[in-house]
């Protein structure tokens, strides 16, 4: 028993002691360090021993809160009740002794007691209950409350590394609504919560924090939580008026995030040529500029909000902006100067024209809402008020008297036009010329009333001048009196010609308009009619002098054969036998003539095509994997004359068939693993072919008699070859693996991979790599072409050898050498 107390003085006697219930040592007085747990039952400590026979007492002193102490006779240091880490963690003291005069004999020595926190304070929150808000569609995983507790014990131990969950949430949900990090104490909503928390619809979560320790405290709290609406709602549309003289920018509507931390963003829905809005950092959107309805009368575009790392935070909401027009835009006049026409003798009430002017602003509405009224008539003669000028319809007709050519031939009427826009109406002036011309008592007059025949190739180009005709009329010139329109009444249903007319000179030019066929036409009897535009006086007539004809022969040229479709295209399978037809070609001549067919451009050899009668054949067998679009061009020439040929595409697709073995998509050449094999080793391989069926996965297996490795596929394409066991010796192994590729019908190949066992370098390389192995001798080699070599040189030198004893028997006996021959070379030989 002494020897043990013993044995524990030598070993703690130096070093820090660690005081846990009844532990005790002792040792002279010297500065000292203890740690002890806090909340001990009173406790020795250390008993202290005076070096000099003359220190009677032990005196202590610093902070012993009156819990610490020293037997002053025999020198222990004790507590006398439990030390408490959260008043203080570290206590320092002093240890002296007094002889019996009561004068310092020793000391004083440093002692230092350091406390040590257990796990005796429950965590307790800050507040007795904590509330928050938060919104419907709330970015789920963003806080917006937190809980926090504090623990009294030592924040480096686990006593006070806390932990917070949620309890309970009430009213509950699957799955949860509201999350907590256990962290922080901060809760957010779920990806749930976010999509169905409504406002109106309050929560009460219950927050338990716990402290970490082996058997932790843990304390809970109630979150109350309120459901509010979700801001982020698109405005609803705003009108704003065009051409607005509000200062600019102008504020039109705004948008809210739920939680203030977001960029706000407009985005285009359509390019729009100009785009002169912009939302600022709350929110608020501006028009920048003033907008014009006549540019653009309604914009719409979106509003995003980011948050900080740029996500986007919700889905876009959609802004519309119309645009209101007012009445910027005064009516538009049609021309400079609108010109109208009238005929001397035309009677009161007859129509001049039609006047219409434009007006930019909303169609519809009062703002093109146009109202015509005469200013003024130059010259008033013979009168004012002439014409008459519907309000609104613009009709300019003769109002009183008739007009007389010789007096006036020219009126320049002011017309006002007024929009109806509100408040303010829009006006501008227009002018209108009023030319009256001759009455129209002269009919235009053929210069001949039959022009002959015209002969013309059926292949003329189109715009060519067949004929030029020419009528006159007496009446005034330059007015719709004199002015002539040709129109074919006869002979052409099709409208294969057209007639231009020179203004000045009233000639006509008909010319082609459509190609012409001989086939389907091959004469145009056209009868041609000359009128005016303005009406005939009354008692004048287009007669026949009016009329003229001519007849267009169209000749028949030799036309080029062409084909019954414009591009030719054809699928079929690859594997298709040779002869088998595949398509039949049409051509036709216009002219009749038969056809002779031929192929340009056949490259493989492939296809033949029937000279007379079009017929498309296979020539050889074809392969998708060498070509899968196959163009050819066939040529169809007349018989008579071959020079007239034509040509057309003809596009061979070729179906796959599987008819391509697979194979190993690379080289497995090189394969080594070290010896000894500690772990099964594996080798991916991946095959492939090049037929088109991929959609089927390879099958991979091995011979039935492969039990070294074992083989899995991995997916379409790839497999593993794993090692069976790991008694693999040092050389090479071939394997063989059977590769299926499935298709239809299925082919199969049988694939070796090489695979060497070798001893490695530390660098887990093989210390000869296998390919050289494999290229160079070993060393066994080596000495087998070294003895190998010996061999032979023994023979030739035996051979040498047996030839001269052979002839110095000859010379003595000349029979028995053969036998010798042989049994003298074999032993050298083996
Ligand atoms: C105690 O120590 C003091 C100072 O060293 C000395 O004067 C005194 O005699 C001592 N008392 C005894 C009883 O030795
Ligand atoms: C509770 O602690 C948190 C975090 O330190 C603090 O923001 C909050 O104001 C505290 N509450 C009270 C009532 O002290
Ligand atoms: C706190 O949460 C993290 C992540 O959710 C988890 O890995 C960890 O185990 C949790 N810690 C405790 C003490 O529950
Ligand atoms: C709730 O969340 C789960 C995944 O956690 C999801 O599959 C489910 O669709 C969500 N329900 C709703 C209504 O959003
Ligand atoms: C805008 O209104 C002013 C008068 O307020 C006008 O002079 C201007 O032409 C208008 N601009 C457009 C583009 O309509
Ligand atoms: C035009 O051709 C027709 C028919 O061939 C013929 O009868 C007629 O005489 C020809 N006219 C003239 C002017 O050559
Ligand atoms: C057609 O009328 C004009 C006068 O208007 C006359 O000169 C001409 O002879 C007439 N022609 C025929 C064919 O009647
Ligand atoms: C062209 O001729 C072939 C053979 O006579 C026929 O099958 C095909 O329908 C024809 N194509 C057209 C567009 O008429
Ligand atoms: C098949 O597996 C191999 C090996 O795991 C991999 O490299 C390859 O990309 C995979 N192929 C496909 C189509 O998934």
């Amino acid at each position: 028993m002494s020897r043990l107390k013993a044995l524990f003085v030598l070993s703690f006697i130096q070093t820090m002691i660690l005081v846990h219930g009844q532990l005790q040592s002792k040792g002279y007085l010297e500065d000292k360090e203890f740690t002890i747990q806090e909340e001990g039952r009173s406790s020795l400590i250390y008993q202290f021993l005076p070096r000099k026979l003359t220190s009677k007492t032990f005196i202590l002193d610093g902070e012993t809160d009156g819990v610490i102490e020293v037997l002053p006779h025999d020198g222990w240091l004790q507590t006398k009740g439990p030390l408490d880490w959260e008043k203080r963690k570290v206590h320092k003291l002093t240890i002296r002794t007094l002889n019996e005069t009561g004068i310092t004999e020793e000391g004083p020595f440093s002692i230092t007691i350091i406390v040590e926190d257990i796990n005796d304070n429950r965590p307790v929150f800050n507040q007795s209950e904590y509330k928050g808000e938060v919104r419907e569609k709330y970015r789920p995983g963003r806080p917006f409350v937190r809980v926090y507790a504090t623990d009294a014990d030592d924040p480096s131990t686990p006593n006070a590394q806390l932990s917070y969950s949620i309890l309970q949430q009430i009213p509950d949900s699957n799955p949860k609504y509201f999350q907590i990090n256990n962290i922080t104490g901060d809760i957010s909503v779920t990806w749930n919560g976010s999509q169905l928390l409504t406002v109106g619809k309050d929560y009460n979560l219950i927050v338990q924090v716990s402290d970490s320790a082996e058997h932790h405290f843990s304390n809970t709290v109630m979150v109350k939580i309120t459901i509010k609406e979700n801001i982020w709602v698109a405005p609803p549309p705003i009108t704003i008026n065009e051409n607005s003289t509000e200062p600019h920018p102008m504020k039109i509507t705004q948008v809210r995030w739920n939680d203030d931390e977001a960029l706000y963003e407009l985005h285009q829905r359509d390019r729009y040529p100009r785009f002169p809005f912009s939302i600022d950092a709350i929110g608020d959107i501006y028009v920048s500029e003033p907008l014009d309805r006549e540019e653009r009368s309604q914009y719409i575009f979106y509003a995003i909000a980011k948050s900080r790392n740029g996500l986007f935070a919700s889905s876009p909401l959609t802004i519309e902006v119309n645009v209101e027009d007012i009445n910027d835009n005064p009516p538009v006049c049609p021309a400079l100067i609108t010109i109208f026409e009238v005929q001397e003798n035309e009677g009161i009430g007859s129509t001049v024209g039609e006047f219409q002017a434009s007006d930019a602003d909303e169609e519809g509405s009062f703002n093109t809402l146009l109202v015509y009224r005469i200013l003024e008539q130059i010259p008033t003669i013979p009168f004012n008020n002439v014409f008459s000028l519907n309000e609104f319809t613009g009709q300019l007709q003769l109002q009183r008297s008739t007009l007389n050519v010789e007096e006036v031939d020219e009126y320049i009427l002011k017309v006002e036009v007024s929009d109806s826009g509100r408040p303010t109406s829009l006006k501008t002036i227009c002018t209108i010329q009023v030319n009256v011309i001759d009455i129209n008592d002269n009919i235009p007059i053929f210069e001949k009333s039959e022009y002959g025949n015209v002969t013309i190739k059926e292949d003329t180009q189109l715009q060519t001048v067949v004929m030029e005709i020419q009528a006159t009329d007496d009446d005034q010139p330059n007015t719709g009196s004199s002015l002539i329109i040709y129109e074919i009444k006869e002979g052409d249903p099709h409208k294969m010609f057209i007639i231009e007319t020179e203004r000045e000179t009233n000639r006509g030019y008909v010319k082609i308009a459509k190609p012409l066929d001989f086939e389907t036409m091959q004469e145009h009897r056209l009868v041609i009619h000359a009128t005016n535009p303005e009406p005939l006086v009354a008692g004048v007539a287009y007669n026949d002098s009016s009329i003229t004809r001519f007849t267009v022969f169209v000749m028949d040229v030799d036309e080029k054969p062409y084909f019954n479709e414009t591009l030719y295209q054809k699928q079929v399978k690859e594997d298709v036998p040779v002869g088998t037809k595949i398509a039949t070609i049409t051509a036709i001549d216009p002219e009749g003539d038969s056809i002779r067919f031929s192929l340009q451009g056949d490259t493989r050899n492939w296809l033949r095509i029937d000279e007379y009668t079009g017929e498309m054949f296979t020539k050889a067998l074809l392969d998708r994997e060498t070509e899968s679009h196959y163009r050819v061009t066939v040529i169809a020439s007349e018989k008579t004359n071959p020079r007239m040929s034509a040509s057309v595409l003809f596009n061979l697709f070729l179906e796959d068939v599987n008819d391509n073995p697979p194979r190993l998509a690379k080289s497995y050449f090189g394969t080594y693993f070290c010896h000894p094999v500690t772990k099964p080793e594996s080798v991916v391989i991946e095959a492939t072919d090049p037929d088109a069926q991929r959609l089927t996965p390879f099958k991979f297996s091995l011979t039935p008699d492969e039990k070294d490795w074992v083989i899995v596929r991995l997916n379409r394409t790839h497999a593993k070859l794993t090692m069976a066991h790991s008694q693999f010796e040092m050389k090479n192994y071939d394997i063989t693996v059977i590769i299926n590729d499935q298709g239809i019908p299925p082919l199969e190949s049988e694939v070796h991979i090489p695979v060497s066992i070798c001893s490695c370098t530390s660098k887990n390389e093989c210390e000869a790599s296998p390919v050289e192995s494999l290229g160079l001798p070993s060393i066994g080699m080596a000495l087998g072409i070294l003895f190998g070599t010996l061999a032979v040189i023994g023979v030739i030198i035996a051979a040498v050898f047996i030839s001269i004893n052979h002839k110095k028997k000859k010379e003595g006996k000349a029979d028995g050498a053969d036998a010798m021959n042989t049994g003298e070379i074999r032993p050298l030989s083996s």
